[in-house]
């Protein structure tokens, strides 16, 4: 009965997580932290760490187009501040999007010399949010196998959302507080 228990209450705590990372929203991430930003003497280094960049994010350079550019470049590049031959010129207006549609590393500098000022940021873009419950000393018919229920594509979720909290929460106080 206790190990029923458990694996019902773990249930519940996977279905809760499925949800909030397949109902995760794309994130617009402002390079350098505001809207205006993307300028010499940010340390765009210290920025990347505390941001979580998944694919279906959003990247926005927002700065002064008469002084600096963004380019794509790859990683000799990037350490170097070489600023020819880049992969993309993404400069536009000035407050530009880039969308990140692949786990991989980006590689963004400034032209115009601006790149030696520090104007260059590396973008580690993860497939998607880190499951947090799959790891530990679990059944591993629940770690190895899927989810006894269908979460479907990630859209209306925030409908899908209230419908398993409520049905997750129902199934809690179940395991918690009656016999099964
Ligand atoms: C930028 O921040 C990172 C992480 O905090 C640090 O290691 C690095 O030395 C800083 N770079 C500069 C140029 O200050
Ligand atoms: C990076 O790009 C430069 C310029 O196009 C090229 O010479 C170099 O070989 C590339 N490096 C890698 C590792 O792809
Ligand atoms: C990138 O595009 C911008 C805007 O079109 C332009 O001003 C800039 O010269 C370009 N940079 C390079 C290196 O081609
Ligand atoms: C980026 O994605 C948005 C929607 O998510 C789309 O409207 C836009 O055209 C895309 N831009 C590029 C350059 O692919
Ligand atoms: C989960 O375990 C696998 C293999 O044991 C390991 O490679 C992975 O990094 C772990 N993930 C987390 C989030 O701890």
């Amino acid at each position: 009965m206790k190990g029923l228990k458990i694996i019902l209450a773990f249930l519940v705590l996977q279905m809760v997580s499925v949800l909030i990372t397949e109902c995760r929203q794309p994130v617009l991430h402002r390079v350098g932290g505001g809207r205006f930003t993307w300028k010499p003497n940010v340390n765009f280094t210290k920025w990347a760490i505390h941001e979580q960049f998944y694919v279906g994010d959003w990247l926005y350079f927002g700065f002064n187009k008469q002084l600096y550019t963004v380019l794509q470049v790859n990683e000799t590049c990037y350490d170097n501040c070489i600023d020819k031959d880049f992969i993309k010129n993404i400069t536009k207006g000035g407050r530009d999007v880039v969308n990140l549609t692949e786990a991989k590393p980006y590689y963004f500098i400034s032209g115009r010399g601006h790149c030696f000022e520090g104007m260059k940021v590396a973008i580690f873009v993860q497939d998607s949010p880190p499951f947090p419950l799959t790891n530990g000393s679990l059944p591993s018919t629940i770690t190895n196998g899927s989810l006894p229920i269908t979460i479907g594509s990630a859209s209306n979720c925030p409908g899908k959302l209230i419908l398993l909290v409520m049905f997750a929460s129902s199934l809690a106080w179940m395991v918690l507080f009656q016999h099964i």
